[in-house]
């Protein structure tokens, strides 16, 4: 790592990425045992045994630190040491053999975010991002892209399992955004890596309906470090301890990109939180 980043967790978070990541390598486009969640919503020996690793680690050299885990630990998301794992990101990518997925890890202390790694094990690709130290990408420090018309800019979505009132929400402000002449729509299917993307400058704004705290728990400090904004659809910021809507964007973006994203959203009022 070329970067000039110090954290005094960064060298373990960093091996717990990479005993990850080499899990997901190692199953990649093999047979994994697959089980389901919910509507078209899969967790794969993959997910567990990546966790498990990345788990290990932790707890090893941090036995009294919080963990949140997508799919096995739930401690306090209050507490002062706390560590956000989403152990695959882009399941159904992994599944589909499509080489976009990756590990993604935050480590926050009393509630603010201190660390955050993304790592993609098929390109390598390896976002590190550390409170007030910048975000960088493969040892190059990113910004976000300096656009200020969402007419300049290539946007980014995702869509929760819903098939119901969300998916319809979310269809609708596809469209609203294509009306304001935006480059280009994208769907890529893992949301960390999609915070990494507006923070690289790829796009300008990236929004869901509803993602969890380890979807976004270390792309909003990547994001964030590299001059963007992530809120959710009231302008609030991301909860670490329940679901929420998502609003990332080059921070220029912002207001505009709510102005598109919030009224499909309010439409869904008691049928999501934040
Ligand atoms: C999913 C991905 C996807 C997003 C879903 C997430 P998972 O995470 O980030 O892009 O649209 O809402 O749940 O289940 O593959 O870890
Ligand atoms: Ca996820
Ligand atoms: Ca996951």
């Amino acid at each position: 790592m070329n970067q000039p980043l110090s954290h005094p967790m960064l060298s373990i978070a960093m091996d717990a990425v990479a005993k990850g990541t080499q899990v997901l390598r190692d199953r990649y486009q093999k047979t994994v045992r697959v089980e389901t969640k919910g509507l078209a919503n899969f967790v794969t020996e993959a997910d567990l045994d990546s966790e498990k690793a990345i788990v290990e680690i932790i707890r090893q050299a941090y036995p009294d630190h919080a963990i949140i885990s997508e799919e096995s630990h739930s401690d306090r998301a209050d507490a002062a040491d706390l560590w956000i794992i989403d152990p695959l990101d882009g399941t159904s990518n992994f599944m589909h053999g499509i080489p976009h997925f990756a590990v993604s890890l935050g480590y926050y202390h009393d509630g603010k975010p201190e660390l955050g790694i993304v790592c993609n094990p098929v390109s390598n690709d390896l976002y590190v991002s550390v409170f007030e130290q910048g975000a960088w990408h493969n040892g190059v420090r990113q910004q976000v892209d300096p656009s200020e018309n969402l007419s300049e800019v290539m946007i980014a979505c995702g869509f929760y399992y819903d098939r119901g009132q969300m998916m319809q929400s979310t269809l609708e402000t596809l469209g609203d955004f294509f009306r304001c002449n935006i480059h280009g729509m994208r769907r890529f299917g893992a949301a960390a890596l999609d915070l990494c993307n507006v923070g690289c400058g790829h796009y300008g704004v990236f929004f869901e309906y509803k993602l969890h705290p380890w979807d976004y728990a270390a792309g909003q400090l990547f994001l964030s470090e590299a001059g963007g904004r992530a809120t959710d659809c009231n302008g609030n910021s991301l909860p670490l301890h329940c679901a929420s809507s998502i609003c990332a964007t080059n921070t220029k973006l912002h207001d505009r990109a709510m102005q598109v994203i919030t009224p499909n959203w309010r439409k869904l009022s008691g049928y999501v939180g934040g």
